[in-house]
């Protein structure tokens, strides 16, 4: 049977990674999380100390970095230059300079080749903000995933408690509103919905039905077929 390449984009924290987690368990697929890699990037700028704007060290820097992605139904775990910073990776400095070293050029071309290689034999999920426009513009099923920002300010929040931090929610939604000017004005690759990308607002879904109403394009396509 066909694997398909599934990409579903969007702005942050709006249910990309929960509903590609759940798509790759019932598929049997596997899950990509491309921002990942970018906060990769941006941790090995700070532990290098490389400035963001040292073209040359920058270049340098990602010749030889290495980012890896250890497959689990259990949760991926990421790995820069073989030390594990799954957890590290998801701390609020790495979450600005993630956006912020995402928008220089070399960096996307490194991490667009690596996820066309990981990605190209079908049989993935991936998400991010450029897979439908730009890492595989003919992924066979494009997402494109929307809440509020409250709803998403909300998710956030509470996914830090339930890691027993407690955040301050105005602060949590600026930030996002910091990221989605960021992410979406940048020059190169800017998040977008790609035109045959399929839209969903899931502000008022549940994850469940999120994730059947992506099942059910998928079995509506196949149908045709
Ligand atoms: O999980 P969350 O939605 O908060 O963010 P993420 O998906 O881990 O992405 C972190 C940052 O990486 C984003 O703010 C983007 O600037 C960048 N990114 C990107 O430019 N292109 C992608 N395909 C994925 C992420």
């Amino acid at each position: 049977m066909k694997k398909y390449i599934i990409a579903i984009d969007g702005p942050g924290a709006s249910g990309k990674s929960t509903t590609a987690k759940i798509l790759a368990k019932k598929m049997a697929y596997i899950y990509i999380d491309t921002g990942a890699m970018y906060r990769a990037c941006a941790l090995n700028t700070l532990t290098e100390n490389i400035n963001l704007k040292d073209n040359e060290k920058l270049a340098k820097m990602l010749e030889k970095i290495k980012v890896e992605i250890e497959y689990s139904q259990n949760g991926n775990q990421l790995f820069l230059n073989d030390i594990n910073v799954t957890k590290r990776v998801r701390e609020a400095d790495i979450t600005k300079l993630a956006s912020e070293i995402a928008t220089i050029g070399i960096v996307r071309t490194k991490m667009v080749d690596l996820q066309r290689k990981i990605g190209e034999n079908g049989g993935v999920i991936m998400d991010g903000r450029d897979i439908g426009t730009v890492v595989f513009p003919n992924a066979d099923f494009k997402f494109f995933m929307v809440a509020d920002v409250k709803t998403r300010a909300m998710r956030r929040w509470k996914e830090a408690k339930k890691k027993g931090e407690i955040l301050n929610l105005d602060e949590v939604e600026k930030e996002l509103i910091w990221r989605d000017n960021n992410d979406s004005k940048r020059e190169i690759s800017p998040l977008k919905r790609a035109t045959d990308a399929i839209p969903i607002d899931n502000s008022n879904l549940t994850i469940e039905e999120q994730v059947q109403f992506i099942l059910q394009k998928i079995k509506q396509k196949k149908d045709k077929k």
